[in-house]
């Protein structure tokens, strides 16, 4: 039985719920009649025009909040805002992530290599990540079983790495992967039900894989809801040892 259905009501929070991946969980736990509340963070709640329709629809259920997770303030005032309403989280899924923005894109060669951009991609994909491990703490706990996911990515696996490249992206991945471990171990002795995982979501059709996908075989790119599908499948399957493992979507663990 999955650790949702042993609980409610089910609280759960989506990190990054603008579009892409995140998007597609929020949809996803609306469609579903466990989830008691869903918290969905963006960094601009008035231009996510996809969460406004939603929460217009799901007034009682979705409630959007800001977060840059790169301003530490923005996520202790979100954490207020949630436990202002809810003392419990059960499901948190963080779905940040930079690949591409502005003039910032993967880098292909060493001559490529810029300190600021690659400050860019820890700040976002692995800084943010250990904030929210720190700041949403005292919503794990508590004695139900609980779930903290971040989305990782294969990228970011040192022993997975044959082709090189991409160096900024793979490397704050597995930092990202090393400070979730971390974060697992410190979980297990303050919030012993809370489970802490990194996730490799597949090559999904969102904006940070959009300039990518032409040598992807269609079989190979998933759609937001299948993606989304796929991971929570992967989440309400944790068994307790799994804390501060790296899984792939279809359930399988990846090398560091
Ligand atoms: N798509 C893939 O093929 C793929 C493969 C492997 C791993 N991943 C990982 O999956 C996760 C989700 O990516 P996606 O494909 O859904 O990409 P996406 O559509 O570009 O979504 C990324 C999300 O991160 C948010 N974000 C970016 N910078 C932020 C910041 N400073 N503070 C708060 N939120 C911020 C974006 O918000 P805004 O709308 O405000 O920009 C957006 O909601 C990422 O961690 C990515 O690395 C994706």
């Amino acid at each position: 039985m999955s650790f949702i259905d042993e609980i409610n009501p089910v609280n759960a929070l989506i990190v990054g719920a603008s579009q892409g991946i995140g998007l597609g969980f929020v949809k996803k736990l609306l469609q579903d009649d466990r989830i008691a509340k869903v918290y969905a963070t963006s960094r601009q709640p008035e231009l996510a025009s996809d969460l406004i329709a939603l929460a217009a629809e799901h007034s009682e259920r979705l409630i959007c909040l800001a977060m840059d997770i790169t301003d530490e303030s923005q996520i202790v005032e979100a954490v207020q805002k949630i436990r202002a309403q809810v003392d419990k989280l059960h499901l948190v899924v963080n779905c940040v992530g930079l690949l591409h923005e502005d003039t910032l894109q993967p880098e292909k060669s060493l001559r490529q290599i810029n300190s600021e951009n690659l400050l860019r991609y820890f700040q976002i994909n692995s800084v943010g990540a250990v904030l929210l491990a720190k700041h949403l703490l005292p919503l794990f706990r508590h004695g139900e079983r609980s779930v903290f996911a971040t989305i990782s990515a294969k990228l970011g696996s040192i022993g997975d790495n044959q082709l090189g490249g991409w160096y900024g992206y793979r490397a704050s991945k597995a930092a990202l992967n090393m400070l979730m471990r971390t974060a697992a171990i410190e979980y297990k002795r303050s919030c012993p039900k809370a489970l802490i995982v990194t996730l490799h979501p597949g090559t999904t059709d969102t904006r940070l894989s959009r300039p990518f996908q032409v040598n992807v075989p269609a079989e190979q790119l998933f759609s937001v809801e299948r993606t989304a599908t796929q991971l929570l499948a992967v989440i309400e399957q944790l068994q307790e040892g799994d804390s501060g493992q790296f899984f792939s979507w279809n359930g399988s663990r990846l090398p560091w």
